[in-house]
């Protein structure tokens, strides 16, 4: 039952932020003894370096799946039928979210997906997106699952190329850099 209390509470503390590693939130873990008032200050601080581990990771696949995408988009998508880094991309994050502990989703922030699936469904990636349009770098998280803490990541996807506009007509309409899409990821803090 003590546990059970205290993964609430560490849910209901979890604090938004957007790259401001000073500003981290504070994370009640299941094994601290319950805070003596309400407040989550009481809260032991979470393990910095294991939310730090967790950073490395997101952006280190962040990385990777923007480099893919340009590249495949590049060398092998030329005209509108040719199976899109986009599509690559949705199959390649369903995969991997399913197979291991890494969640990964390609999301809209147009208003107009390609495919209606690919839109922001929780709160988390509604004011994300939102921050990436206000032009913050990325957006994140820690959230408390079953117990267990996740850094939950939403870095922006701006039309990199030219050749995106071929199947998404409306990009042409985004300003220089703004995002039209997001990554959206789900990491555990181990
Ligand atoms: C050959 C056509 C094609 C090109 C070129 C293309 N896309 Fe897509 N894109 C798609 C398709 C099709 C989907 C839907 C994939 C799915 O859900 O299986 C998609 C999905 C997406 C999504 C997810 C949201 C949505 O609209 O469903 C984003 C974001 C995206 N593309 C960005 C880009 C970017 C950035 C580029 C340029 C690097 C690009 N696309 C180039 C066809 C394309």
């Amino acid at each position: 039952m003590k546990k059970l209390l205290i993964s609430v509470s560490t849910l209901a503390f979890v604090t938004a932020l957007i790259v401001a590693p000073s500003q981290q939130s504070r994370l009640a873990k299941a094994e601290d003894k319950p805070a003596k008032s309400s407040k989550s200050r009481q809260a032991e601080k979470p393990d910095q370096a294991a939310i730090k581990r967790a950073r490395k990771i997101v952006n280190s696949l962040d990385n990777i799946f923007k480099q893919t995408i340009v590249l495949i988009t590049d060398k092998y998508v030329h005209d509108e039928s040719d199976f899109a880094a986009g599509s690559a991309a949705v199959l390649l994050f369903k995969n991997i979210s399913e197979s291991g502990d890494n969640k990964v989703r390609l999301i809209d922030a147009t208003g107009e997906p390609y495919d209606p699936a690919n839109v922001a469904k929780d709160k988390f990636e509604k004011t994300g997106l939102e921050r990436l349009k206000s032009g913050a770098e990325l957006y994140e998280q820690v959230v408390a699952m079953d117990g267990k803490p996740f850094l939950r990541t939403l870095t922006p996807v701006p039309v990199v190329m030219k050749k995106c506009v071929m199947c998404h007509p409306h990009y042409k309409d985004a300003k220089d850099g703004e995002p039209i899409g997001a990554i959206s990821y789900t990491v555990p803090i181990e």
